[in-house]
């Protein structure tokens, strides 16, 4: 019954009437929504988390490696986060520098670019194969007696584009060296010595 000095016009009855009836279909299209969504199979963020991880297989610097990764996670991300080899490194994260250069199957590739689900099965070398035994390799040797560094962020991704070069062409001309290192940036500059670094090691000094 209308309160006669309601100026709205609505009694308190049957406003209480009325909340609850939406109180009533609030829970009821609750409900509702819940049946969608399990009617729909739509899973909810943690069974996707867990969906999404997946192990992996690989042969790192001559050794049966296994990793958990999502598919979106790249290469490098899973060199340096989890199998804590930082020797290769990230600088632009777009494909543009090189410093995040590693061998898959022998072919230099930018591991920031790389989904690391892809590499499963195969091999990768990364900068930390490069030294055996505690002798650095022959084509670190060379960058070293050519003062081929200066910061030395872009090094391993230079020498690794450089092992991709020489293992394919041992003997490469001037113009085939820059040719292999042109995906490598250094921003000190020390090209020349990168360049005498290659040639040095190409014949085996
Ligand atoms: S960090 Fe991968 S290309 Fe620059
Ligand atoms: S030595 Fe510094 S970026 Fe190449």
């Amino acid at each position: 019954m209308k309160h006669p000095e309601d100026p709205s016009g609505v009694s308190r009855r049957g406003f209480l009437k009325g909340a609850s009836l939406g109180v009533a279909a609030s829970t009821v299209l609750g409900s509702a929504r819940a049946e969608v969504k399990e009617a729909s199979g739509v899973p909810d963020a943690r069974l996707l988390k867990a969906a999404d991880e997946h192990e992996i297989s690989f042969v790192l610097n001559g050794e049966k490696t296994k990793a958990k990764v999502r598919t979106g996670h790249t290469l490098l991300e899973t060199l340096r986060d989890q199998l804590d080899k930082t020797g290769t490194k990230l600088v632009c994260d777009f494909g543009t520098c090189g410093a995040c250069t590693v061998l898959v199957d022998g072919k230099p590739v930018n591991s920031c670019l790389t989904l690391a689900v892809d590499v499963a099965g195969h091999q990768v070398e990364t900068i930390e194969g490069m030294e055996q035994n505690g002798k650095l390799h022959p084509i670190q040797e060379a960058f070293c007696a050519e003062d081929g560094l200066q910061c030395g962020f872009c090094t391993p991704g230079m020498v690794m584009s450089s092992k991709a070069l020489l293992d394919a062409n041992p003997k490469p001309s001037l113009d085939e060296t820059k040719a292999a290192l042109s995906g490598n940036l250094c921003r000190c500059g020390t090209y020349i010595n990168i360049f005498r670094a290659v040639e040095r090691a190409s014949k085996g000094k």
